[in-house]
Order: C-alpha cells, then sequence, then structure tokens
C-alpha cells in the first residue's frame, strides 16, 4: 500500500519505517528541512534501538523515502498519517496547531479520494474538528475519512512494540477505512479494535493516564514500605504474580517523565474539566509523582546535609532506559534542583549527553561511567539503564570520598551494596 507519515518524530519516524519493514511503500514528511536532509543523506535524528539498520535497509530496497513536501506526501499515497507534536499549553491543555496546519495542508494538496489517519495523541473530539478544517480548505471537494489510530510504542522499544503490538486501535466515523486500515496492519498480525472515533481517541488517554497512576501507586506503597520496614520490591513480585494486576509498571523510582504521561495527564484532567467531570485521581497521580521527587531530594540533604561545594556524580540523564530524549526526564529536574542547592555535579548517560548540555551547561560531562564518581561526594542514579547494573562498584567506592549511593531506581541490592561497604539508599526497601 502506499502510506505517507506527515512528522518524523519519535512516533512517526518508527512507524513509517516499520510500515517500510512490512512491505508497504511509505513517504515520510517532514516540515523541518535540515531533518529531511540528515534523513536522506542516512543520518537519524534520534537513538532508538534497532531503528538505523531498519532504516538503511528500507532506504536500500527503495520502500521508504523522505520529503519536506506534504503535497508530494498527499498525491503519491492513498492514506496519510499524522504525527506530529501535540505539546502541552501553560495552562495544562494541548497545542493543537500543527495538527490543524497540518490538515489545512493535506486538504490543500487533496485531489482525489484519502484516509486521513490521526496518530497523535489527542484530546477526545479532534478527529472532529480535522474532518470539518479538511472539509473547509478542500478546495477540490474531493471526499476523504478521518480515522483515529493512537500509538502505544514505548521510546526505547519503539521498534519492538510496533512490529509486535498487543492491538491496533482504529477508530472511525464510518465503516469506508475499516478495510483500507486492516489491510495497512494485517502484517503485524494483532488484534484490530474498531471503534467509534472518540472512543478511539479516548483509549490512548486512559490507557496512557492508566499506566502512570499504576507507577504512582507503587510510589506511594514505597512510602508506607520505608516507614514500615517492607521491600517495595518483594510488594510489587507479590501484587504483580496476580494476572489481574500484572507485574509490569510497577517500578518504584524518583517519578515518572518523559513527553507523553506528564502532558496527557494533565491534557486529561483539563478535558476532564472542561466536560463537567473533576478527574481527582489524575490529580493525585500527578501530587505523587510531585512528592516522589521531593522525598529523594530529602534524603539526599538528610545525608549530605548542605549542598553547597559539594560534588555530586549522576549517572543517566534520559527520562528512561535506552534513548536519548531528555523531555520532562526526572534526571534533568534532579540535577537542575542539586544545582540549585549549589552542587556540583559530575555527570554521564550512555546516549542523552547531548541532549543534556543545553539544559545542563554548567555539569562536567563524564564519557566512562565507572568515572563519574571521582573525588564525588556521593553518587546518585537517575535513570534505569541496564548498563548501570555492571558498574565497578570496587572502583566506585574508592573513587567517592565518601562511599554513599542514591538510588531512584532500585538497580542494586541493599545487601549486596551494604556488604561492599556502601552507605546504599533506594526507594522504598
Ligand atoms: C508511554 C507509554 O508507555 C506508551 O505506551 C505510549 O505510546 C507513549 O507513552 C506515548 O504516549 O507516546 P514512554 O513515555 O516512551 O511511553 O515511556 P514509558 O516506558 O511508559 O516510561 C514513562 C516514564 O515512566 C519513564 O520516566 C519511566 O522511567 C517511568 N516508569 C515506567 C517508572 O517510573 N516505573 C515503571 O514501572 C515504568
Amino acid at each position: 500500500m502506499k502510506l505517507t507519515i506527515i512528522g518524523t518524530g519519535y512516533v512517526g519516524l518508527v512507524t513509517g519505517t516499520c510500515f517500510a519493514e512490512v512491505g508497504h511503500q511509505v513517504i515520510c514528511v517532514d516540515n523541518d528541512a535540515a531533518k529531511v536532509a540528515l534523513l536522506q543523506s542516512g543520518g537519524l535524528p534520534i537513538y532508538e534501538p534497532g531503528l538505523e539498520e531498519l532504516v538503511n535497509r528500507n532506504v536500500a530496497a527503495g520502500r521508504l523515502h523522505f520529503t519536506a513536501s506534504t503535497a508530494d506526501g498527499v498525491t503519491n499515497s492513498d492514506i496519510i498519517f499524522i504525527a506530529v507534536p501535540t505539546p502541552q499549553l501553560p495552562d495544562g491543555s494541548v497545542d493543537l496547531s500543527f495538527i490543524e496546519r497540518v490538515a489545512r495542508e493535506i486538504a490543500g494538496a487533496m485531489t482525489s479520494y484519502k484516509i486521513i489517519v490521526d496518530k497523535s495523541t489527542v484530546p477526545v473530539r479532534t478527529g472532529e474538528k480535522v474532518a470539518e478544517t479538511i472539509k473547509r480548505y478542500c478546495k477540490t471537494k474531493v471526499e476523504c475519512d478521518v480515522v483515529s489510530n493512537p500509538e502505544f510504542l514505548r521510546e526505547g522499544f519503539a521498534v519492538t512494540d510496533l512490529m509486535k503490538p498487543d492491538r491496533i486501535v482504529v477508530g472511525v466515523r464510518s465503516q469506508r477505512p475499516v478495510a483500507a486500515m486492516k489491510e495497512v496492519y494485517a502484517p503485524f498480525a494483532a488484534p484490530i479494535v474498531v471503534t467509534d472515533i472518540h472512543s478511539a481517541e479516548l483509549i490512548k488517554h486512559a490507557s496512557n493516564s492508566f499506566l502512570a497512576l499504576k507507577i504512582s501507586y507503587i510510589n506511594a506503597v514505597s512510602v508506607i514500605c520505608e516507614a514500615t520496614g517492607a521491600n517495595v520490591q518483594e510488594v510489587a513480585a507479590g501484587m504483580g504474580m496476580d494476572e489481574r494486576i500484572g507485574r509490569r509498571f510497577l517500578n518504584p523510582s524518583l517519578g515518572f517523565g518523559g513527553s507523553c504521561f506528564p502532558k496527557d495527564l494533565s491534557a486529561f484532567v483539563q478535558i476532564a474539566g472542561q466536560l463537567g467531570y473533576d478527574f481527582g485521581l489524575l490529580k493525585e497521580v500527578q501530587k505523587i509523582n510531585a512528592e516522589q521527587m521531593n522525598r529523594f531530594l530529602k534524603k539526599i540533604t538528610d545525608t549530605l546535609w548542605v549542598l553547597r561545594d559539594k560534588k555530586i556524580g549522576v549517572l543517566g540523564l534520559a527520562f528512561k532506559q535506552n534513548t536519548d530524549d531528555v523531555r520532562m526526564s526526572p534526571a534533568i529536574e534532579l540535577c537542575q534542583r542539586l544545582q540549585k542547592e549549589g552542587a556540583t555535579l559530575r555527570v554521564h548517560d550512555p546516549k542523552a549527553m547531548d541532549k543534556a548540555r543545553p539544559l545542563l551547561p554548567d555539569a562536567t560531562y563524564v564519557e566512562d561511567m565507572n568515572e563519574v564518581a571521582d573525588g564525588c561526594d556521593a553518587l546518585v542514579i537517575a535513570t534505569e539503564w541496564e548498563e548501570f547494573r555492571q558498574l565497578d562498584l570496587e572502583r566506585t567506592r574508592k573513587a567517592l570520598s565518601h562511599p554513599i549511593i542514591f538510588d531512584g531506581r532500585n538497580l542494586f541490592d541493599p545487601e549486596e551494596m551494604e556488604r561492599l561497604g556502601f552507605i546504599y539508599k533506594s526507594i522504598g526497601r
């Protein structure tokens, strides 16, 4: 099938590439000419495991193309996916201006029937607005169908999530586009859930909010564990064995971050409010998340007392493992707050150092994770990178001026760390 994806961010680029991988002809459009030039020359604007190889293979096979022209994309495809950013506005609502502009551009280029699919995360009822806009701005008055097809990929696992999805959600306003949408997704061998367009839009916000709620729940439980001497890892393992609950997303942390959960929670609370419902439950999820960071910082100041003139090593800058994305990263917030208290930082991240530099210009960037602790008063683990488990602990203990580790991701065993001579403070244990 001939498919166009507008927007080459984490969602658009990976989606387009995976569509090409299963045999579709794909055009990826971006209005950032420099990004398009980079992609055309074989470079990638983001780090995502497995993506580079997939892009190269599909470009070489002639199935994946990049252009800055929306008109090219619209003319040469039957189905147009919108995957542009929907950032948060200062009041917590969603900025839909990119979606609206793309809808007008598509309308202006349409000369035959098209299926327009929204993949960006949007408030319920956005599909209706997109359909109205296209109808208004399409001079040729050709028909189109607008579909909601939310994306559930996680950064850092995007290729796997896309190639082996749990489900595909297709929200429609009529049955006409359903067969074509099923054909697009047939190679992925996943259940396809067809709903009305509002329900599909809601499935996305409700799913992300529920996952964030699950994290805040275990983070709240971690506070009770600390107060009682219980171990949150054991509580999570015991809870997770109940199939109705499940173990995933019960990892305590210094809070969730990234470009999705914080933004989507705010948006869902806002939308609910506009519809006359006070979503107090989700406001509490946000509150617990903010408190979790405060509590972690308090652990650091309770131990180190004054932070002015202290040198702290920080492992992890990305908002989670396997990505170079630092947007709304709890690790960055933690670093900024430590610096505000007067600490100087030595930091390391396997992939996110370049993107962190503008946000933390005064930190010292260390290439080797084993050298971060050198001369520091304490070491902090802020991102759950698997490779941090391989840290040379013997060297780290000797390198620290005091053998103190604050682990915001519970990567190590507290008993083992004490045996090795560390003062080791983690979450809920
Ligand atoms: C999230 C959802 O998981 C995806 O299904 C969704 O498609 C995506 O948002 C989106 O809307 O585009 P993502 O933000 O990439 O994916 O990352 P997650 O793996 O969900 O992690 C989000 C945050 O929660 C990270 O800061 C992570 O460290 C934290 N987290 C996650 C925890 O603190 N504990 C956990 O158990 C799991």
